[in-house]
């Protein structure tokens, strides 16, 4: 029996397999893992691309600002050579020769200015244009330098100015023969260059200034214009690395360079090549040309610089009449920058990885918290489900899982008490059955052994009261023997029923008939003369296999019983119905006597149960009733309410099979 329950009660709990609770456990655990990791991955993405972004943009702005740094170091080089050529124009020596009609006597004097100022050229006009005394080349004078912007406007409108100019080899050989072999550069080829058919660049970039002239009285009677050829001239790029980056190195390299271009060429740089050497006569690329030479504007960007990635910056260079002729750049090595940027990428992805791996560890210790009590709760549950109510887990904490491990000990208590008190209800039961058991027994052979001399008791004592005299004194005594004996004789035959019931005699029988039978050998007692009988049969109630004679016994105990219910008075209501989805034919009897209490409903299948004074009833009606429906396969099933009535309804299976035989 205990086996049975506790089979049941594992297949019904809903326990999981060992291992799924947890899992699902681990689950929750990786995904909520997942979500960091990802989360924790797309901002470590977005700040290393931002902070890429940042370097980039701070390396450009930075760029920008030395390029306007190296701007103003040109124009203060321009305006020292403005200022030298001013100072020189107005000195006395000038005026008194230009105004003698020559410059004879001022050469010397202009010959030491050049050399000393370090100029590639200073010459001397008239206040035509015409060329008096060239110090650069002393032989070669008469010609116009009228055409030439800065010397016109010298002239014209008694004004200084200095300008980067663009000169042919001629200009330059009249200027300085050893000039057009200073300039000459042989240009190497670039990738990424715009084509060119030329092989080397003749022409030369020179920073010109001119002054004019002056008489006493304002009047302009020449001109004095000289410069520097800046083809080669590295001490201004040079000065301009120094000056705006410091001289830093990266790698054994010069994080910063500056170039003086002509056109597209290279004329002035501290870009080297590989082998160390400056990389004049090398090319800028041609986007960069389009943008600055042709297009006049300022380039910052990124730009491969004859070996290496420079962040850079271009500005075009104009000559007096607004011509671009060249470009001053300064570029950064981009090199610093893309390691920072990796520098501090990997950082992020160090702070990120570390991050991750203490959720992965926290995350492992707090599961870890979770898991085992609840692993133990599982274990527990188990072993209470396997009949085990002993089990109890430890409670280790005051939160909901401590609560939850506390109220599974006080539930593994309070089943374990229900558990004894049921052990000890169904002990005592049992006891109480076997007991029963031998009374039953007894009684059983006590009234097989008192039938036979009970018989004759009741025999003889009617066959006396019918021999004895009307008038004998000893009649009524007579008679109570009679009485009492046919009695007994009424008991031990119940007991007798009760304790060996018959095989029963089974055949296809028609439930109302049979109800109908008792009915009518009852109805003419005495207690039925006050009751209403109401007949209530079903017609087409298909025939029953049962055992007629025994099923009688059954009716007529609800019958009588009914009537002493009702004292006499009230109504019976027969009924007899097919229930064809279950396959029964019913049979109830509804009396509207005083009710069963709800203390003695349990009790009335009883043997020897009964609420009848004594001599009215022996408990045993409604036992062997019980046991014969019992026997047919049926029912029978007790409604009541006190003071209103009683139904007692019988059902029989309708294929029940016939017994062997019949
Ligand atoms: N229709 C009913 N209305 C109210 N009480 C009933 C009814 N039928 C049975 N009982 C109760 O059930 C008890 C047991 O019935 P049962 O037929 O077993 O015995 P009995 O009628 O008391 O005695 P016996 O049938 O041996 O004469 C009755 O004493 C009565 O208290
Ligand atoms: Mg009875």
């Amino acid at each position: 029996m205990t086996g049975v329950a506790q089979r049941r009660v594992e297949d019904e709990l809903p326990l999981a397999p060992r291992s799924a609770g947890v899992s699902r456990f681990v689950k929750l655990m990786v995904a909520f893992l997942a979500i960091i990791i990802l989360l924790s991955a797309t901002l470590a993405g977005v700040a290393v691309v931002f902070i890429g972004d940042r370097v980039v943009a701070e390396a450009q702005t930075r760029v920008v600002s030395d390029l306007n740094a190296a701007d103003e170091m040109y124009r203060a080089y321009s305006d020292r050579l403005y200022d030298l050529i001013r100072l020189e124009a107005g000195r006395n020596y000038l005026q008194d020769d230009l105004l003698a009609g020559g410059a004879s006597a001022a050469a010397p004097e202009l010959t030491q200015t050049m050399n000393a100022e370090q100029l590639d050229f200073l010459t001397v006009t008239d206040a035509a244009g015409i060329v008096l005394f060239r110090a650069g080349n002393p032989g070669v004078a008469g010609d116009s330098q009228a055409g030439q912007s800065v010397v016109a406007t010298a002239l014209a409108k008694a004004t200084p100015g200095v300008a980067t100019a663009v000169f042919t080899a001629d200009m330059l050989g009249r200027e300085s023969p050893r000039l057009p072999q200073a300039a000459r550069l042989e240009l190497v080829p670039t990738r990424g260059a715009r084509p060119r058919t030329a092989t080397v660049e003749t022409n030369g970039l020179v920073l010109l200034a001119a002054a004019p002239v002056v008489d006493d009285s304002g009047k302009v009677i020449g001109a004095l214009y000289g410069g520097r050829l800046l083809t080669r001239r590295f001490e201004i790029v040079d000065s301009i690395r120094d000056t705006v980056f410091g001289g830093s190195q990266y790698e054994g390299r010069a994080i910063g360079t500056s170039t003086i271009f002509l056109d597209d060429v290279r004329i002035a740089t501290n870009v080297l090549n590989q082998d160390g050497t400056r990389a004049i006569g090398t090319r800028v690329s041609e986007d960069v040309y389009n943008r600055v030479v042709v297009g006049g504007e300022r380039w910052v960007g990124p730009a491969y610089v004859v070996n290496a990635w420079y962040i850079a910056a271009y500005d075009p260079l104009r000559d007096a009449d607004g011509r671009v002729v060249g470009m001053l750049y300064v570029g950064t090595l981009e090199q610093p920058y893309v390691d920072l940027r990796v520098r501090t990428s990997l950082l992020f992805l160090g702070i990120t990885l570390t991050a991750v791996l203490a959720a992965v560890a926290v995350s492992y210790i707090f599961s870890r918290r979770l898991s085992t009590p609840l692993r133990a709760l599982v274990e527990a549950s188990r072993r209470v489900a396997s009949g085990d109510l002993d089990a109890t887990v430890p409670v280790t904490s005051k939160d909901e899982i401590g609560q939850l491990a506390s109220s599974f000990n006080t539930m593994a208590a309070s089943l374990k008490a229900r558990d004894d008190q049921l052990k000890e209800f169904a002990r005592r039961k049992v006891m109480e059955s076997e007991r029963l058991a031998v009374v039953g027994q007894l009684a059983a052979d006590v009234a097989h052994e008192l039938n036979n001399p009970l018989q004759g008791i009741v025999t003889y004592s009617h066959l006396m009261l019918e021999r004895m005299p009307a008038d004998d004194t000893q009649r009524s005594a007579a008679e109570k023997i009679a009485n009492e004996a046919t009695r007994c004789a009424t008991i031990i035959r119940g007991l007798l029923d009760f304790s060996r019931p018959k095989k029963p005699q089974k055949k296809l029988t028609d439930m109302s008939t049979t109800i109908d039978e008792c009915l009518s050998l009852v109805e003419d007692r005495v207690i039925f003369h006050n009751i209403e009988v109401v007949r209530d049969y079903r017609k087409d109630l298909p025939a029953t296999v049962m055992d007629p004679a025994q099923m009688q016994q059954v009716y007529m105990n609800l019958i009588i019983n009914a009537a002493e219910a009702m004292g006499g008075v009230g109504r019976l209501t027969v009924t007899t119905r097919h229930d064809v989805e279950r396959g029964v034919v019913q049979a109830s009897f509804r009396d509207t006597g005083h009710g069963i209490s709800e203390e003695n409903m349990g009790r009335i299948f009883d043997p020897f149960f009964t609420t009848k004074e004594i001599r009215h009833g022996t408990g045993l009606g409604l036992a062997i009733s019980f046991g014969i429906v019992k026997e047919h396969g049926g029912t029978i099933t007790v409604e009541s309410e006190e003071g209103v009535g009683t139904t007692f309804t019988i059902e029989l299976p309708v294929n029940a099979p016939q017994e062997a035989g019949q």
